[in-house]
């Protein structure tokens, strides 16, 4: 499907953004930069709209959620917005009992531990979501008109990353009763992999239509596979869910783009290749695997996002510097490279290095 007319991508608006050219593949003059969790507790902003409020109401709210994607961008001068939202809101918004425990993270009211859990789930119909979206269509919208030209971008969590919540009933460090799931019960785990594709998807979908100029899968939590188990239980249901904006395209001086897609994991090193392989164009890279080890492992041919230890945003100045060029050096051997962190930004971080890291990864990269 074509975007309309007024999509930032259409319009032209962000289609020649260094992001966008960098998700394409072309290297453009400055490289870009973002932060994952860029908008949230580093923020003295963010933690002041936030007293008193419950993080999936600020979700739900339209106008707080458009603001709080915007204060990183007016602040750090990064080369996009991330849409301030969670991974869970399509649950949330499909019926199931899910809040967000802060310090903690997605909490449900209960586990979804067997073939019979996995019935009443999937009985939540992921049709409903076209409706009960319109929140977060809305917050896109503002979120959107007011970046101009510095593209947005949409995000979801993958179907094992969410069912890792559901099935262990909240975080676990080793997602065992998922993973023992994966294997008893392989045919409810099909249905259950196969039913939050659909929902995450509708959810990444939504965005885009709604003015997101790129879409971010992250399966955080994959890294707890082997790549046996990934490629056989995981990976389908992953294609299933960006399948829902792959279809989604633009065109640039009469040539047709699709929309970029970046695929993202935590301590996924060996199975970059398989992350790529799901149909994704970028692939996101933990702090890990240096950047042109991950591109020889992906081949050579793919644009990477990455991968700034986050322990590093606390260390002295002259040690961080020294590591982002460091970054940036091996992020040269990718045909293209955006600078990322290699996961979130931690709460306690000062907002201020932040900003002077954009400023060095722009004059870095310009002087090369
Ligand atoms: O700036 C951004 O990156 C946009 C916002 C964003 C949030 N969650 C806001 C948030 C994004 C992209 C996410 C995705 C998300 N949520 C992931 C994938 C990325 C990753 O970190 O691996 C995962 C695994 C979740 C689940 C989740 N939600 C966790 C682990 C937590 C943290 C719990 C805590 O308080 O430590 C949340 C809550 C959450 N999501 C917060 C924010 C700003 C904190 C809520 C608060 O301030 O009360």
């Amino acid at each position: 499907m074509i975007l309309d007319a007024q999509h930032p991508l259409s319009s032209g608006l962000t289609a020649d953004s260094r992001l966008i050219q960098a998700y394409q593949g072309v290297r453009p003059d400055v490289t870009p930069v973002w932060f994952m969790r860029q908008a949230g507790r580093s923020l003295p902003e963010y933690r002041e709209l936030r007293v008193g409020t419950r993080m999936l109401d600020v979700c739900l709210d339209p106008e707080l959620a458009s603001e709080i994607s915007l204060q990183p961008v007016r602040r750090h001068n990064v080369d996009a917005g991330i849409f301030f939202s969670d991974i869970v809101v399509p649950l949330k918004l499909v019926g199931v009992d899910v809040t967000i425990v802060a310090g903690k993270g997605p909490v449900l009211g209960k586990a979804v531990r067997t073939s019979a859990d996995v019935d009443e789930l999937t009985a939540l119909d992921p049709a409903i979501l076209d409706e009960a979206l319109a929140p977060i269509r809305d917050a896109v919208g503002r979120a959107v008109s007011q970046l101009g030209s510095t593209p947005l971008i949409g995000f979801a969590g993958a179907p094992f990353t969410l069912a890792a919540y559901l099935v262990e009933g909240g975080p676990s460090k080793d997602h065992i009763h998922a993973r023992t799931l994966m294997h008893a019960e392989p045919e409810a785990w099909a249905r259950l992999m196969a039913w939050t594709a659909d929902v995450t998807g509708r959810f990444l979908r939504a965005q885009v239509l709604a003015g997101a100029s790129a879409a971010q899968l992250f399966d955080s939590w994959a890294g707890a596979l082997s790549l046996v188990d990934y490629a056989a239980s995981v990976a389908p249901a992953s294609a299933a869910a960006i399948a829902h904006v792959r279809d989604l395209s633009y065109s640039v001086n009469g040539a047709d783009r699709n929309v970029p897609i970046v695929h993202f994991g935590v301590g996924t090193g060996e199975l970059l290749k398989e992350m790529h392989n799901i149909g994704a164009d970028v692939v996101g890279v933990d702090y890990r695997v240096p950047l042109d080890e991950a591109n020889r492992r992906l081949g050579g041919a793919v644009p990477v996002q990455g991968n700034v230890d986050p322990a590093l945003l606390t260390a002295p100045w002259p040690v961080l510097e020294a590591h982002v060029r460091d970054v940036l050096e091996r992020g040269r051997s990718a045909p293209s490279h955006v600078l990322n962190l290699g996961h979130g930004v931690p709460p306690d971080t000062d907002p201020d290095v932040l900003t002077r890291l954009v400023s060095l990864v722009h004059d870095v990269s310009a002087a090369e």
